[in-house]
């Protein structure tokens, strides 16, 4: 309903005022929070840009001053800010937490990430508000606010895991970026992006893990007809502490230098996983094959077979026979 959700919205807005206000203006909040975001290398005018703040320490600071201030508790609990336990017993959702509020491409205020200090190592990096009527996390893409002009005017656009990626990029001054936010990659994220260039490339964090299980997402971006590059980072690096370390013209150079077309850069990966075993050779031809099936252009897929029988050294027979299987399949 349209009213309910304005509520939330409105209650949305006014815990990242409220978030806001303790990090700039309360004892705690410049102790603890305001020092880590300095820490990390934000600047004032980027902490306001992005409207981070700090959720005070207790057990229900938030929800007190909220009520105090006439918002109604159906709503606090509705976007999730307030936990109710029972009839009258409510606490806060985040609390001592650094928080980075998650705007709609229109700029309202959808949820939150609340990251822990370091100094505390037993909850989860970061807490996030939960799906709501509001907050549809597969429809969402973290930064896409104040990067959609940006993405618009370079035609292009930079995907990332987290939010202090983008963060740090603006700051760098590169503000075609938006983030995933650690979740597996939608269809509906994508069209977020494709409504405003048909280019995109994932930067991939350094560590390696995660990298295989982001693959798959990227077959969706393939299946939008959209131009995928991919680009890694230094073992231990991810976005946020390159470009910590590095100026504009040095990430601009890294970047044009180490991002490859997503096609053969994993046609490049397959052959180094598989290297003389043939049943896992089998394997990735299946795999680059499976990418390769949806891309829409039945051209540009003629043409990505021929790369990656130079790349894979298989003949182009057999990878067009793959293809010509997997369509089949469809039918
Ligand atoms: N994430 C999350 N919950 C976690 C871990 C990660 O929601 N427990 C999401 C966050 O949106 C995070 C993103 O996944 O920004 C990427 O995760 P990771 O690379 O681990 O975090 P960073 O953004 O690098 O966080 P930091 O630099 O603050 O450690
Ligand atoms: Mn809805
Ligand atoms: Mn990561
Ligand atoms: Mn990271
Ligand atoms: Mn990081």
């Amino acid at each position: 309903q349209a009213n309910e959700r304005e509520s939330m919205f409105v209650v949305s807005e006014f815990a990242q005022e409220n978030f806001e206000h303790n990090l700039w203006e309360t004892g705690a909040g410049k102790a603890i929070g305001l020092s880590y975001f300095k820490e990390r290398g934000f600047l004032d005018s980027t902490i306001r840009k992005f409207k981070l703040g700090y959720s005070l320490d207790e057990w229900d600071a938030f929800t007190k001053t909220a009520l105090d201030k006439g918002y109604q508790l159906e709503f606090l609990e509705k976007t999730g800010l307030t936990i109710v336990k029972e009839e009258g017993k409510h606490f806060d959702r985040f609390k001592g937490r650094v928080m980075f509020p998650i705007h709609s491409m229109s700029g309202r205020v959808l949820g939150f990430g609340g990251r822990i200090l370091d100094t505390q190592k037993k909850a989860a990096k970061y807490l996030n508000s939960p799906e709501s009527d509001i907050y549809h996390k597969s429809k969402v893409l973290y930064g896409i606010y104040h990067a959609k002009q940006a993405i618009a005017k370079e035609d292009s656009c930079y995907l990332v895991e987290g939010y202090t990626d983008v963060i740090q990029f603006h700051q760098n001054g590169i503000e075609n970026v938006v983030a995933s936010s650690g979740t597996a990659l939608t269809p509906e994220q994508i069209r977020l992006v494709n409504r405003l260039t048909k280019n995109i490339t994932v930067l991939f964090d350094g560590d390696a893990a995660g990298l295989r299980a982001s693959l798959r997402g990227v077959d969706l971006i393939l299946e939008q007809g959209m131009n995928v590059r991919v680009c890694t980072f230094p073992e231990g690096d991810d976005p946020d502490s390159f470009a910590r370390k590095n100026s504009y013209d040095d990430i601009k150079a890294y970047l044009a230098e180490n991002a490859q077309d997503f096609i053969q850069f994993k046609a490049s990966l397959l052959v180094k996983e598989a290297k003389n075993d043939p049943i896992k050779k089998a394997d990735t031809i299946r795999d680059i094959v499976g990418s390769i099936a949806k891309i829409p252009d039945r051209i540009q897929q003629e043409v990505y077979l021929q790369e990656c029988s130079r790349i894979m050294d298989i003949s182009e027979d057999v990878l067009f026979n793959t293809l010509a299987q997997l369509h089949n399949k469809e039918v």
